[in-house]
């Protein structure tokens, strides 16, 4: 998918959900009524639902406030920070994840956007809904100078950062965590993280960490077979700036690391626990050669999950997909 420059700035113009008349339009463009028309058309063919109201007027469903890396970068640099960042920002790639994977080692932190991923990756190889210009699809890649074996805690640190974010905008205090790092609220999905670690030969660790944060999808009108998800609008009923955003998930990010990093993973427990949506009830955690059930207990300081089976035994997981334990 590819949105040439006139067509950004349509969706700019169109992005205040007001109704638009193609003469207006074209004026502000500099082009012709129906040149503005091909246009529009292409955004539709393309996805991007643009009514046309009455004649030769459009009008987007809702707010949309388009990815900006100037805003990004004021906003981090309004942010009391240290590291230096670079911002990659697409209109539409297959996956942020995979771009930073490619892309030559340096020593800022690369952040990569997207309005869309055509081909946006979940853990267990599932796919990311990552319908455009809605929601966050944000990956950011780290130089860790951090010992291999203390990482299996980085997911739910990155979890602990994304959920005080979240308790920043002051949405709602019933957003937990499911271990390992999957964001809920009423029990539906919003927000999920997935982590990739590159070694390098010379002991060096980069660690890519994407999230998935639902933000501006009508989720509520419409569900997604088999994956209950929602997203800060149906929590809140208001539309988010995601330039904002994604700084505030930036800074976070970067606060959470150090610390991690300084003192590792017993610093969280008691943060953990606050968020904890698995703890105390009966859990089933499915990995590629085993399932587990049993009453899931917490972590240890090494972020494992502990489960106690029927006969009392303790099992101590570091991956695995948990459910709820449905009693026949
Ligand atoms: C999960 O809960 O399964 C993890 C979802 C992670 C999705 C994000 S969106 C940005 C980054 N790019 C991807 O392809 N995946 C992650």
């Amino acid at each position: 998918m590819h949105f040439t420059s006139s067509q950004l700035t349509l969706l700019q113009l169109l992005g205040d959900g007001e109704c638009h008349s193609g003469s207006e339009l074209g004026i502000a463009l500099g082009i012709t009524r129906s040149a503005i028309w091909k246009q529009i058309n292409h955004l539709i063919e393309s996805g991007i639902p643009v009514k046309r109201i009455r004649h030769q007027c459009y009008q987007l469903p809702n707010q949309l406030i388009l990815l900006n890396k100037q805003q990004i970068a004021e906003h981090l640099a309004a942010a009391q920070r240290t590291t230096p960042f670079k911002l990659h920002l697409f209109t539409s790639i297959d996956s942020t994840n995979r771009y930073l994977k490619d892309l030559p080692l340096a020593h800022s932190v690369d952040i990569c956007c997207a309005e869309i991923q055509t081909q946006g990756r979940g853990r267990f190889g599932r796919h990311w809904h990552s319908p455009f210009g809605e929601n966050i699809y944000c990956s950011s890649r780290w130089d860790l100078n951090y010992d291999l074996t203390k990482l299996s805690g980085l997911s739910l640190v990155t979890s602990l950062a994304i959920v005080a974010t979240l308790n920043e905008l002051d949405i709602s205090s019933n957003i937990k965590i499911k271990w390992p790092n999957d964001i809920l609220w009423a029990n539906k999905k919003l927000c999920g993280s997935l982590i990739e670690i590159l070694a390098e030969s010379n002991g060096n660790i980069q660690v890519i960490i994407g999230i998935g944060l639902n933000v501006n999808s009508d989720t509520k009108n419409h569900p997604l077979p088999d994956k209950p998800w929602c997203s800060l609008y149906e929590i809140t009923q208001k539309h988010f700036d995601r330039n904002f955003l994604i700084a505030k998930l930036m800074t976070n990010l970067e606060t959470y690391l150090i610390k991690f990093i300084h003192h590792d993973l017993n610093y969280f427990m008691d943060e953990w626990s606050k968020s904890d949506y698995l703890f105390g009830k009966n859990i089933q955690v499915t990995q590629s050669a085993n399932t587990f059930s049993g009453l899931a207990c917490g972590i240890n300081e090494l972020g494992q999950l502990i489960l106690q089976d029927e006969s009392g035994l303790k099992h101590f997981l570091s991956s695995g997909d948990t459910s709820l334990h449905q009693k026949s």
